[in-house]
């Protein structure tokens, strides 16, 4: 627990600076690591690119697997995931766009789009290190209520909850929000070795509490981390209310 939404990011931060440092990456054995979207982290982001420009870390020799993807959406649309990860993130740092994985949610075949997710993790010897963030629903990526545990890439239809939260990115206009997206599964997350999730805000203070005070169920997609042998959770003082 820390104090403010900033104070996890640069926990984050720093933490992943010192796995990927100590892990020592190079273009024969890279770092995978596992990254996601939303406001949550941000902060992390910021940090990380700090650390990048003061020179105590690089990303030449890590991959990355973004989590998910809105279907259907351009991918130059100011909303994508694609655009928010190059505007957030890796436009600031030294990571090669070859080694940037992204679902393409405009995939003619979608299917065959999360079969080869998968694949293309398991070539590069899985994630090292998947971050996420929830949503209010408790959904990790867009694992939403109710999804199986032992769930894959794949194509999911996004719930209302989401489409409301998610509203605020598209001019509050709900006929605006993809229905659909593109996520990791529950499992993908689970086979990572080691997955640490960012909770900030009372707005994610009822789901910290399901997914960590109440025992694993689908209907809470995070209490999936207890059953993980290597999980963090950083969160801040205001996603502890319900605890
Ligand atoms: C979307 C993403 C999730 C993310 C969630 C939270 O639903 N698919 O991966 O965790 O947003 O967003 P925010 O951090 O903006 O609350």
């Amino acid at each position: 627990i820390r104090d403010d939404a900033p104070a996890v990011g640069d926990y984050i931060a720093n933490y992943i600076c010192k796995r990927i440092n100590e892990y020592a990456p190079t273009a024969e054995r890279p770092f995978v690591l596992g990254l996601p979207t939303g406001s949550s982290p941000i902060a992390t982001y910021k940090a990380l690119i700090k650390l990048v420009k003061a020179g105590k870390l690089s990303f030449k020799h890590v991959i990355t697997f973004n989590m998910d993807e809105y279907v259907g959406l351009p991918r130059d649309h100011s909303e994508s995931y694609h655009t928010f990860m190059f505007r957030e993130f890796f436009s600031h740092i030294d990571i090669p766009p070859s080694q940037v994985n992204i679902l393409d949610g405009n995939a003619e075949d979608l299917i065959g789009e999360c079969k080869s997710y998968e694949a293309r993790i398991k070539a590069v010897g899985g994630i090292e290190l998947f971050l996420g963030g929830i949503g209010e629903d408790g959904h990790i990526a867009f694992n939403e209520p109710g999804s199986s545990l032992a769930s894959r890439t794949r194509i999911k239809t996004l719930a209302y909850e989401t489409i409301l939260a998610n509203a605020r990115f598209f001019n509050n206009d709900l006929s605006q929000v993809p229905r659909m997206a593109l996520t990791v599964g529950v499992a993908t997350v689970l086979d990572s070795r080691e997955v640490v999730v960012v909770v900030t805000g009372q707005r994610k203070a009822l789901a910290l509490s399901k997914a960590i005070e109440e025992g694993v169920n689908h209907l809470w997609t995070l209490s999936a981390l207890q059953l993980h042998p290597w999980a963090l959770i950083v969160v801040d003082e205001d996603a502890t209310a319900e605890l």
